[in-house]
């Protein structure tokens, strides 16, 4: 069979993650995805940066939203971030031209999550996003494939990676929110911004997915009422823990008898449970379905590694021919958040 071939836009920690999985399935890639897959031409900032994966067999493309059109590709991996300029630019000019689109970016699908899916659905092409989610974990396949045969109460979880392992070693080795976050980047958990992780955006971004794909409402980020972890203090987690707590951000979504609830903020989850358990980089995601009952998934939420792993199955998914039909177009928006609506 023909090859699938990529364009990848972005090499960063994730698109590093990505180039160093296809250098590792060398022998078997094509055999799982029933077909060869190659990266073909890349788009990075910084052409000369050292970076320790080869780049020598494929070819630079000047701009993104070149790469995004070119002749030569099948499937735009969009790993540039930000939820408008050139991330948006390029998928559209992507998708416009009939191209697949495998995209990390929560953010612009959080915002864009009604316009993008119905310009991919135009023109035929699969906007897969499992990355966007709580990183390695495969939860926008399990809602929307190992579900659906569910009415879906409830989506909650851990969304972001840097935010738990703040929490974490906060509480573990007692240090201090401005050192752990610093070691959080170094690590390449955290955003470009990372006022996006703790302030709680991140996780309210992909909550607004969660949402979308749980009950087929069309993505309503300004409907989130959004809290994060800035404020918390050594003192607030102590306490928590005498009283036989653990204080973790949750997103949380739920169907209310006045509609559907969508709200991020720290939590205190008693330590005997599943979720005060998840540590450090990790996220977890737990859906309530009617007839499976309560489901939860744990795993790493963040680095290159694990999102690589969720980016690969999305591009196997188009070179299988898998394509699913466009998320949450045609629902009705979501009410905006009100202060006066939360209980
Ligand atoms: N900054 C994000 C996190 C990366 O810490 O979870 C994964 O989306």
């Amino acid at each position: 069979a023909d090859g699938l071939k990529l364009g990848l836009a972005g090499i960063g920690t994730v698109g590093s993650g990505l180039l160093r999985l296809i250098e590792a399935r060398r022998n078997t890639l094509a055999s799982r995805a029933g077909r060869p897959v190659e990266v073909v031409a890349v788009s990075a900032r910084n052409k000369r940066k050292k970076r320790d994966v080869d780049l020598s067999r494929v070819r630079f493309v000047q701009t993104r939203v070149k790469l995004a059109t070119d002749p030569e590709i099948d499937v735009f991996v969009e790993l540039i971030g930000g939820e408008a300029g050139v991330a948006k630019e390029a998928v559209e000019a992507a998708l416009r031209a009939g191209k697949h689109v495998v995209t990390a970016n929560k953010a612009l699908l959080a915002h864009h999550g009604a316009s993008l899916p119905a310009l991919a659905e135009k023109h035929g092409a699969a906007l897969n996003f499992e990355a966007a989610v709580a990183g390695g974990i495969p939860v926008v396949k399990v809602i929307r494939e190992g579900l659906q045969g569910n009415d879906i109460s409830r989506v909650y979880g851990i969304l972001n990676g840097t935010c738990n392992y703040i929490l974490t070693l906060m509480e573990q080795e007692g240090r201090g929110f401005a050192d752990v976050l610093k070691e959080a980047q170094a690590q390449g958990y955290a955003e470009a911004d990372p006022t996006f992780d703790i302030g709680g955006f991140d996780t309210a971004h992909k909550l607004a997915l969660l949402t979308s794909l749980a009950f087929g409402t069309r993505t309503s980020f300004d409907a989130v009422y959004v809290e994060g972890i800035e404020t918390i203090t050594p003192a607030d987690i102590e306490a928590a823990d005498d009283l036989g707590y653990r204080i973790k951000l949750l997103g949380v979504a739920l169907r209310t008898d006045s509609g559907i609830e969508q709200r991020v903020h720290p939590t205190m989850v008693p330590k005997d449970t599943a979720i005060a358990e998840v540590d450090g980089v990790s996220n977890c995601v737990a859906i309530d379905g009617d007839f499976v009952g309560d489901v939860m998934l744990i795993g790493p939420g963040a680095g290159g590694g694990p999102t690589a792993s969720a980016v690969m199955s999305d591009i196997i998914d188009i070179a299988r021919g898998h394509v699913l039909p466009a998320f949450g177009i045609k629902a009705k928006d979501l009410k905006p958040y009100k202060k006066a609506q939360m209980r």
